[in-house]
């Protein structure tokens, strides 16, 4: 295949492509404190879904950062046709642009997963502020998989394991995260976050092969629908 997973949510411009979609985003912080002060860095921000809302919404400090040039000049055209002052940045989560404990909150929509995770969780540990919070959506696996499924599934998406709730949990513990609290939501990872969503950024010209890749992840999350869910997890520094 030429393109991966990934290359098709940005050639799509899939907005909010994350489990649950902006649905679960607002929920998720309708339980926080954000206000005009609040600083906060949306890693792997995709087209930016997520960064204009709470920038909309709360006014608060808004930092975006994406490894992949196609999501974040969508992202930076959705935020210029706003008005938003959203500083988005190009770089990598396992290796962060920013300062020491620059942030209040950082959130990490369905994008751990696809990295180097302990690096990740390092880099979003020094990042933060002393009490500063993560918000992480990610995959989890239910129920134990043959090897080979789990391949395929691993290949598929391009991540390097598919961690249950309690090794992500262990993860983030090793990290130097505390008060971890893990949410099942009511959604599933079924319901596509296509569905969730309204919002598409089309590139033009579309290869046939990206719509055979989104066919591929909707058969995916139906045959496994028991088997792979995701969770929010909610942890402090
Ligand atoms: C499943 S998408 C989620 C996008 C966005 N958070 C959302 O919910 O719409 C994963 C995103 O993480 C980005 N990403 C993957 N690995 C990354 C890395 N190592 N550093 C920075 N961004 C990364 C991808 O480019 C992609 O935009």
């Amino acid at each position: 295949m030429k393109y991966t997973y990934l290359d098709c949510l940005a050639q799509f411009g899939v907005g909010g492509a994350h489990p649950g979609g902006l649905s679960l985003t607002k929920e998720m912080f309708s339980k926080e404190q954000i206000d005009e002060k609040t600083t906060i860095l949306d890693v792997g921000c995709g087209t930016g879904q997520t960064s204009a809302f709470l920038a909309e919404k709360y006014k608060c400090k808004m930092t975006c950062l994406d490894h992949n040039e196609m999501m974040l000049e969508k992202a930076t055209k959705r935020f210029r046709s706003k008005n938003l002052p959203i500083d988005a940045r190009l770089g990598t989560i396992e290796n962060l642009p920013f300062g020491e404990k620059s942030f209040d909150l950082v959130l990490s929509e369905s994008v751990v997963a696809f990295t180097d995770i302990r690096q990740s969780l390092s880099e979003l540990i020094r990042v933060l502020k002393p009490n500063g919070v993560l918000l992480a959506i990610e995959m989890v696996l239910e129920k134990p998989l043959s090897e080979k499924e789990q391949t395929s599934i691993m290949e598929f998406y391009g991540v390097s394991r598919i961690l249950t709730e309690s090794q992500w949990n262990s993860y983030l513990q090793k990290a130097g995260f505390h008060q971890i609290k893990i949410e099942k939501s009511q959604m599933t990872l079924e319901q596509p976050e296509f569905e969730n969503t309204t919002d598409f950024y089309l590139s033009e010209q579309l290869d046939e092969e990206l719509y055979d890749i989104l066919d591929h992840h909707e058969q995916l999350t139906k045959k496994y629908q028991n088997v792979l869910g995701f969770r929010v997890f909610r942890c402090c520094v």
